[in-house]
């Protein structure tokens, strides 16, 4: 496939939603979902032109919610990245975010991970953890007013942000019909194709992979230019 997108993002949305409506658990919503985002990971990881995954994992507005729920998808990030430490697969993780607001358990095996998969060369997946697009923002800015002591140029904060591992994101995905960022990744987003399915996250599917990207390449990219 020609003209696939570099850099492509999720956000995961509507979990709950989709388990409501099947009169199941709220925290099942969430297992399915980080089930559908194991097995998005590995359908990524085959496709050759896409070099930079990004998902929303959990936002710094997720720390509102009930310290059951907090904790119920903590399990399951342990879960999901226990198994693909065993798998071995050519895929670097990088996570971003504020992760010393998990448990020094917790903070440790990602970082263990996030180590043990530098040196690998196929997909790059950055988990984004107690992360805020405006919050990295501000978080380049305070890097440079330490380094830097003439104007600060947009290159200065891309290059500072803590994505600053990943290009520009070509392909936003947001499942479960809302149309909003959210707070992700909005310097990376300046000019990202936006993509809003209407199904819930634990729906989505390679065939529906597939089929957005389809929709993308189809996309014609100005970039505010002809
Ligand atoms: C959004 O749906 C989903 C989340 C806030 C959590 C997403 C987390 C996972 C899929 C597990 C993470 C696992 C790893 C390995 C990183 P929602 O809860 O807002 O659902 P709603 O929109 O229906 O209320």
């Amino acid at each position: 496939m020609q003209n696939l997108p570099t850099h492509i993002a999720f956000i995961m949305d509507g979990n709950r939603r989709w388990a409501k409506r099947r009169g199941l658990p709220r925290d099942y919503g969430h297992k399915k979902g980080a089930e559908v985002l194991a097995d998005t990971i590995k359908n990524l990881a085959n496709i050759k032109e896409i070099k930079f995954a990004s998902f929303f994992a959990f936002s710094t507005e997720n720390w509102k919610r009930d310290e059951s729920e907090i904790s119920a998808i903590f399990s399951l990030v342990d879960e999901v990245f226990s198994k693909f430490e065993k798998q071995n697969l050519n895929i670097r993780f990088k996570m971003v975010g504020d992760l010393s607001k998990f448990s020094p358990e917790l903070q440790q095996k990602l970082i263990k991970i996030e180590e043990n998969s530098k040196n690998n060369d196929g997909l790059t997946v950055l988990v984004a953890l107690s992360y805020g697009g405006r919050e990295d923002v501000v978080f380049a800015v305070n890097k440079l007013m330490k380094a830097k002591k003439s104007a600060v140029t947009s290159e200065d904060i891309a290059k500072n942000l803590q994505t600053a591992c990943a290009p520009d994101i070509d392909f936003l995905i947001r499942t479960s019909g809302e149309m909003r960022l959210s707070n992700f990744m909005l310097y990376k987003l300046a000019y990202s194709e936006l993509y809003f399915p209407k199904y819930a996250w634990p729906s989505f599917n390679k065939k529906r992979l597939l089929k957005a990207l389809k929709i993308y390449k189809k996309r014609n990219r100005r970039f505010g230019g002809n």
